[in-house]
């Protein structure tokens, strides 16, 4: 009467990926360790608080979890990232035998996964790094599930993995073995940071309704909704136009809510890992300092009483200024997508990992925070382009909408509107397409002031050059 899979950590992902599996008639264990100071045992609380469930069997003690499982034992942790996970894994290995498997559910830092995995590696026990996402709703009725690591386990573990995960169109499961190592948690990180990105973009063109056209927040849900119906449907949207009805005693809850934006890393990790490999990431890390600059709130609150406001008022009619908001919307998501991509095809290369882009963005389709339209259309673009920005629909769609971003960014800048990723994403976007940049110069003063030589365009790239500027 053995279990067939455990989950460790009962917080909101691990208690709902719990209660998912086990809707699928499959004998479960769960553990919650015990907490110092309190006489409640977590993981039993949910057996009280879901009566019914009678093939999930909780534990607070360690040795009775792992006993209760069957060899070799399956166990998910979805607990914190960062250290509680090395404590964790330290506590349950020797209770474990060769040939277990155990998956990293949580956000991990996919350089934390590769070094787990190494070490796990040297213990016989088959370790996996898997980004899930979808949040609490996802966990529940399907989440998308990014597992990198043990192939071996990957099997093991897959037709579990498979019975919680979404289901995309064809009704397969939004679950694909990624690769080795940490590559699953990293694409879950680049997932986050394209996350970010989508999140910051829709605050902008949301913030320029309320303020520059003066649109009430009821409108601008309409107009939402009407862009859903016109192939921008995504999820991160459509919760959105959820926010902007929300009232609270007849005035929208969104007005009394704090205007700084709180963040667990991923974004940021992104950003770092985008330094470390030099791959161009601007709209994704704008969406990082975006929510930096919102957390100076005292600073902010100080500046703006000593520059005033920007000129908080409408001044454009706002039907052909929404048609351009909404060509530069769409620009912006197929730009942002594209710099996602390309930081895991320049990781994916460097690795060695052979990520498939159109199999990840398949995963995408359901399930995950990003999922959207674009994001179908993104499984058969990856089948014929490793970058976006170079298939021919992309081409046509950028060159549909490339005006129309520079002209909101332009009316924005000028009336004093910050629009961080609009406006990083069009200069992105530009700098990409240019054929002769402005870095000639550029290597000409690292030249003329440190001798760092540079190569010529009318010469053979392999040769450098040193002027003496002066003379
Ligand atoms: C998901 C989300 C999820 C979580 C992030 C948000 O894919 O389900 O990305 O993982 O909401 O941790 O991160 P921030 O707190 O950094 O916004």
């Amino acid at each position: 009467n053995l279990s067939a899979f455990g989950i460790m950590g009962m917080g909101v992902m691990g208690k709902s990926l719990a209660l998912n599996l086990a809707d699928t008639q499959t004998k479960i264990s769960i553990f919650n360790r015990h907490v110092e100071g309190t006489e409640e045992k977590i993981a039993e609380k949910i057996l009280v608080d879901n009566p019914g469930y009678t093939d999930i069997k909780a534990y607070d003690d360690l040795q009775s979890f792992v006993s209760s499982l069957a060899t070799p034992r399956k166990i998910m942790l979805m607990i914190p990232a960062g250290p509680a996970v090395d404590e964790q894994i330290e506590l349950l290995v020797p209770l474990l035998d060769a040939g277990d498997v155990i998956v990293d559910g949580g956000n991990s830092f996919f350089k934390d996964t590769n070094r787990r995995a190494r070490l796990l590696e040297e213990k016989g026990i088959l370790f996996l790094g898997a980004g899930v996402s979808g949040g609490e709703e996802g966990a529940r009725r399907g989440p998308s599930i990014m597992p990198g690591g043990s192939r071996e386990g990957y099997e093991l573990v897959a037709p579990y993995l498979e019975k919680m995960a979404a289901k995309d169109y064809r009704g397969k499961p939004c679950l694909s073995y990624i690769g080795p190592e940490g590559a699953g948690h990293f694409v879950k990180m680049v997932h986050n940071s394209i996350e970010y990105a989508e999140m910051q973009a829709i605050a902008e063109v949301y913030f320029l309704m309320r303020y520059y056209l003066e649109l009430p927040a009821d409108r601008i849900a309409a107009i939402f909704e009407n862009w859903m119906g016109a192939n921008l449907s995504n999820y991160l949207l459509e919760i959105t136009i959820d926010i902007l009805k929300k009232k609270e005693d007849g005035s929208l809850l969104l007005d009394k809510i704090l205007d700084q934006a709180a963040q667990k890393g991923t974004g940021g990790w992104s950003v770092n890992i985008a330094l470390e490999y030099g791959v161009p990431y601007s709209g994704l890390a704008e969406a990082v300092m975006a929510r930096n600059i919102s957390s100076k709130k005292a600073v902010r609150m100080i500046a703006s009483g000593m520059y005033g406001s920007a000129q908080l008022t409408g001044i454009e009619e706002a039907e052909p200024f929404l048609d351009k908001l909404q060509a530069a919307y769409q620009a912006t998501r197929i730009i942002n997508h594209d710099a996602g991509f390309s930081l895991m095809l320049e990781v994916s290369e460097k690795n060695n990992w052979n990520l498939n882009f159109s199999e990840i963005a398949r995963i995408w389709t359901n399930g995950c925070i990003i999922r959207s339209v674009l994001m179908e259309e993104l499984v058969d673009i990856f089948k014929e382009s490793n970058r976006l920005i170079l298939h021919h629909e992309a081409v046509d769609a950028l060159k549909g909408y490339q005006n129309d971003l520079s002209y909101v960014v332009g009316q924005a800048l000028q009336h004093g509107f910050p629009v961080p990723v609009l406006s990083s994403s069009i200069n992105y976007f530009l700098g990409c397409i240019t054929g002769h940049s402005a870095a000639n110069l550029i290597q000409a003063q690292r030249d003329y002031f440190g001798a760092h030589r540079y190569q010529r365009s009318d010469k053979d790239p392999g040769v450098s050059f040193h002027t003496r500027w002066k003379e």
